[in-house]
């Protein structure tokens, strides 16, 4: 998607579902204002998927999951990436993309799931089960990924356990997302008391809750979610593999567990379809805003960075994932 030749009162019929047009008139300066530094600057903006629409819709190039961002990533011809998510994305962007400048418009942009878990303790999870390969969710800082052997995604975990070959992994740091895969694998996941903040919070309770208000209604689940949650859900998949869903069944009544903006951005592409909103705010997600974005272009700012030793070992662990994908 390009919002490049788009005038913002063109780019408001693509937010017009979710976004007033009194509130729109506030946002057209900042999106006119982006559109022409990204001009400017030979800057793409790529953003995930739990973006706000008028990010998401009105001034992004490249949009997905965390997948598709990786995979995005290495294509970039332009001089400039601006991440609109969260700093592992940005730091992945740069892992992927070394001689680009990457930009996110807030240094603060966290995860729960990256903060959870260190270098250290990579290290002291292997002191305990020597041999046993170590395959690390994107959710997770650089020096995090170069202790590791193959990185993964929501929408892949399952390919790259498979990939191995082994009866055993250490998965970290999401202790949901690895018991979700061994359940789907059959392979015995050492884990890492992690969790994400948003899709923990949900509870069957909420599921069937869901289900008496909203007859009739397909649930779509996060794999980040409790098993519990997986359980109650009609599919569990990642925030792109959920858009598929979509698109191949049509189904005319869904509920996207996971966070609140999917649904606000998905609804957009599927008229027909009533989508439910159960949903939970990521707060480092909700960082990015059209000001921010705007200010990093203007300043180009905060670029983000990585000590090369930690990068060479990080970048191994991301392309072996991303050639899992392409066998
Ligand atoms: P996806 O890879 O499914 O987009 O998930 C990223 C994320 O942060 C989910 O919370
Ligand atoms: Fe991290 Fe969860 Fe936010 Fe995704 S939704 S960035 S996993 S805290």
């Amino acid at each position: 998607m390009t919002a490049t030749l788009a005038s913002a009162e063109e780019l408001y019929q693509k937010v017009a579902h979710v976004v007033p047009a009194v509130e729109w008139a506030t946002m057209a300066d900042d999106v006119e204002a982006i559109i022409r530094l990204k001009a400017e600057r030979n800057a793409v903006i790529l953003a995930h998927n739990y973006m706000t629409p008028e990010i998401f819709h009105g001034v992004s190039d490249i949009v997905g999951d965390s997948l598709a961002l990786a995979r995005e990533a290495t294509l970039v011809e332009a001089d400039v990436i601006v991440l609109a998510g969260v700093h592992f994305m940005a730091e992945t962007a740069k892992l992927l993309n070394p001689s680009r400048t990457v930009l996110i418009p807030d240094l603060r942009s966290g995860c729960s799931l990256a903060e959870s878990i260190t270098p250290e303790d990579v290290r002291e999870l292997r002191r305990q089960h020597p041999g046993v390969p170590v395959v690390t969710y994107v959710n997770t800082s650089a020096a995090v990924k170069a202790e590791s052997d193959i990185c993964c995604t929501s929408g892949n975990a399952v390919a790259v356990i498979e990939s191995l070959g082994v009866p055993q992994v250490i998965m970290i740091p999401d202790q949901y997302l690895a018991a979700n895969v061994a359940r789907q694998t059959g392979v015995e996941v050492i884990t890492h008391p992690g969790a994400c903040e948003v899709h923990e919070r949900f509870t069957p309770t909420d599921i069937r809750q869901l289900r008496r208000d909203y007859p009739g209604v397909t649930v779509l689940a996060h794999p980040e979610c409790p098993p519990a949650v997986v359980d109650e859900a009609d599919y569990a998949g990642s925030t792109a593999q959920m858009v598929g869903y979509v698109a191949e069944r049509l189904p005319k009544r869904i509920a996207l567990i996971t966070e609140c903006s999917m649904s606000d951005n998905v609804a957009q592409q599927f008229p027909g379809t009533e989508f439910v909103r159960p949903c939970n705010l990521c707060p480092h997600m909700k960082r990015n805003t059209l000001a921010k974005i705007r200010h990093s272009l203007e300043t180009m700012t905060h670029e983000v960075t990585i000590d090369e030793a930690v990068a060479d070992r990080a970048r191994a662990s991301v392309d072996r994932m991303l050639a899992v994908g392409s066998k």
